[in-house]
Formats: C-alpha cells, sequence, structure tokens
C-alpha cells in the first residue's frame, strides 16, 4: 500500500538548538525546510549548556523558528497535516518548552500531534538523504549519546550499547576545555592535527571487556593529569594531547562498534554513523576502513542531519503516527529519560539520563 502523503511539521527542543522543520512525507521524506537556532552565545559565559537558560532561549525563540520554517517551506498552517516534537528524552525544561508549543498548535490547528523520542529521530534521520535497507546497525555519537542500536525497522530498536558515564562528544568538549581551545570537538581535532598521537599514553576503555558499552571517563581523567604534568602547555604540547586523546577516544569507538558489527552476526552490513561526532574526520577513516575490512556499506549523513535538527523530528513523527500514532498525545509528559529500547532499559550502571 503506498504510503499515505502528509505535511508534517516538526519542533526540536531537547538540548541547545531551537529547530523547526516542515517535510513532505510520502514514501520517502522531502525536506521542504529545516531552521536550526543555536544557542551558543547563550552558554558560552558559563563553559557549558545551562538548563534553565536553554529552557528559557527555546521558549524565546520557538514561534519565530517555526514561522521561518514555515515561511521557507511556503506551506499555511492550515495546510499541515501532522505536528511531530520532542517529547525526550532530554532537559526537561527544553523538551516542555517545545512540546507545550506543539500542544498549542495541534489545540487551535485542530491537527493531530505525534510525541517523538528524540533518539528516534537520530536512529531514522539516514532516511533524510538517502534510503538504507533495514535492519542496519547504528553508531550515534554525540554531545548527549553514545550507543550502539539495532535498527530493526521505524518502530524497533534493539540498544547493544551505551556509555556507562561520559557520552564521546562531552569527553571532546572537556578535553577541549581543560586545554584552553575554543569550541569543542572540532577545535580538538584541528589542534591533533599537527600533534603526535603516540606522545601521551592514554588507557584504551574497557579494553578485554566483552560487550559493546562505552566508557569515556577514564580518558577524560588522563587527560587531565597529562595536562597537569605537562603544564604550562606549549602550542606543541596541546597538539600532542589532542591528537593522544583523539587517537584513543576514536580506537574505542571503532573496537565497540566492531564488537556490535559482530554481535549482530550476519543480519546486516549496513552501518549508519550519526550525531556530531560522526564529523570527526580520523572517527570517519577508521569505520570506514573497519566497513570496508568486514564488507559493510557505511553511511553518514550530510553533518546537517547528524546534528540536532526537527527534519528527523517530523520524519520519526511521520513514522510513529503511521504506525499507530499515540491514543492521546495532549496528555503526554515531556520526559528527562525516554530509552529508545524498552526490553534492554535499566541494564549497565552509569549515569542514564539523557544519555540513555
Ligand atoms: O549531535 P550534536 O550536534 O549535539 C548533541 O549533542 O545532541 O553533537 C555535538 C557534539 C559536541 O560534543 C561536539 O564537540 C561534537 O559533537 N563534535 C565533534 C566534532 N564536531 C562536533 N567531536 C569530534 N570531532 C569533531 N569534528
Ligand atoms: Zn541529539
Amino acid at each position: 500500500m503506498k504510503a499515505q502523503e502528509m505535511l508534517v511539521l516538526g519542533i526540536e527542543s531537547s538540548c541547545d538548538d531551537t529547530a523547526a522543520a516542515v517535510l513532505r512525507a510520502g514514501e520517502r521524506p522531502e525536506v521542504l525546510s529545516s531552521v536550526v537556532a543555536g544557542q551558543d552565545e547563550d552558554h558560552a559565559p558559563f563553559g557549558g549548556v545551562v538548563p534553565e537558560i536553554a529552557a528559557r532561549a527555546h521558549a524565546d525563540r520557538l514561534d519565530a523558528v517555526i514561522d521561518r520554517a514555515m515561511a521557507e517551506a511556503g506551506v499555511a498552517y492550515d495546510e499541515l497535516s501532522l505536528l511531530a516534537a520532542t517529547a525526550g528524552p532530554g532537559l526537561i525544561g527544553g523538551v516542555m518548552s517545545g512540546l507545550t508549543v506543539a500542544k498549542g498548535l495541534s489545540l487551535s490547528l485542530g491537527i493531530p500531534l505525534q510525541p517523538v523520542n528524540h533518539l528516534a529521530g537520530h536512529a531514522l534521520s539516514v532516511a533524510l538523504e538517502e534510503p538504507v535497507d533495514f535492519p542496519f546497525l547504528l553508531l550515534l555519537v554525540s554531545g548527549g549519546h553514545t550507543q550502539l542500536v539495532l535498527v530493526e525497522d521505524e518502530a524497533t530498536f534493539q540498544r547493544l550499547g551505551t556509555t556507562i558515564d561520559d557520552a564521546a562528544g562531552e569527553a571532546f568538549d572537556k578535553t577541549a576545555k581543560l586545554m584552553g581551545l575554543g569550541a569543542g570537538g572540532p577545535a580538538v581535532e584541528r589542534a591533533a592535527r599537527t600533534g603526535d598521537a603516540a606522545r601521551f599514553a592514554m588507557p584504551r576503555p574497557l579494553i578485554g571487556r566483552k560487550g559493546c558499552d562505552f566508557s569515556f571517563s577514564g580518558l577524560k581523567t588522563a587527560v587531565r593529569q597529562a595536562a597537569e604534568e605537562a603544564a604550562p602547555l606549549s602550542e606543541g604540547d596541546r597538539a600532542d594531547l589532542a591528537a593522544s586523546f583523539q587517537a584513543a577516544a576514536v580506537d574505542h569507538l571503532a573496537r565497540r562498534t566492531a564488537a556490535a558489527m559482530t554481535a549482530v552476526g550476519g543480519r546486516t552490513n549496513r552501518l549508519v554513523a550519526s550525531g556530531g561526532v560522526a564529523a570527526n574526520t580520523l572517527l570517519r577513516e577508521c569505520l570506514g576502513a573497519l566497513a570496508a575490512e568486514e564488507g559493510w556499506r557505511l553511511v553518514v549523513p550530510h553533518l546537517r542531519y547528524c546534528t540536532d535538527n526537527a527534519a528527523m523530528i517530523a520524519w520519526a513523527g511521520a513514522c510513529a503516527f503511521r504506525g499507530g500514532g499515540e491514543a492521546e498525545p495532549l496528555a503526554f509528559s515531556p520526559r528527562a529519560r525516554w530509552p529508545l529500547d524498552a526490553r534492554t532499559a535499566g541494564i549497565g550502571g552509569g549515569k542514564k539520563g539523557p544519555k540513555a
């Protein structure tokens, strides 16, 4: 049966990006507009995302961002067939801002609302660019999440591994901050270009340990100790430390991905890498080499769909709505935690929160 075509407005506000997008959802998604307003300047003085500031910034910007997405798409509000909004996991104030606006629009326009799991958005985002057959293995690596997920279909996700402490992007961000480098992962990557990755010994997390979980807190500590011992850091020291950290972090991500590829044993040979850290050149090279070695296909969506955006929320919303939707979307409460995979929820230790 041909999928019914829908015009979907997606809304995303779970972290520090306020985003809205309009999507024509047929058999395949067609992005008509995708607007993302970051909040870097709001949080910069505090050296990290401040939840209260994020919530207020979302509330301040949502109307304008949504209007812009509608105008850029050339779609009128009464033409919309579905509203899709992130309902978790994430910073609760921000999620609440976006979901509340979506509920208001749903009520005033008389259009159905689909609450969306932000992680499902990431998991299905590759479809915005090119179709990848189910099932596929997803490595989701961002500032908030580090997970390996078997995406079985649009509604079935099996989490194979998650971080037991920090997310990969967080480790890049903290390393950058510690060394007084600029903006997070990209700054570490830039500094590492001229560095010697063998100069500083870095631990290889969870080595010899079975499974596909991740850990980045030991690496973070090692970077801090190395920086203290070598202080004051010259530019060369910074480059070497950035390179040593990056090599260890990427090696860890690649090893756990290799373990997951073995774990799914023949069920798929498609690997999708998404999330902000997937922008890292060394990681892309390592995953590319791993995929080639194993005869897998690697797909890394364009950065605009790897990082937080509302087009992926609109698409995941359309898929969930077609799959039956939510009985009482207006009563749906925002969730700080919302594991993708109910079966593995609660497994493992460490901080779970928005990372789960
Ligand atoms: O997906 P994203 O935009 O936001 C969420 O966390 O949801 O990911 C941002 C993360 C940040 O931690 C940033 O430092 C990291 O992705 N990142 C990178 C690179 N570009 C962004 N990490 C390593 N290398 C990069 N080139
Ligand atoms: Zn995200």
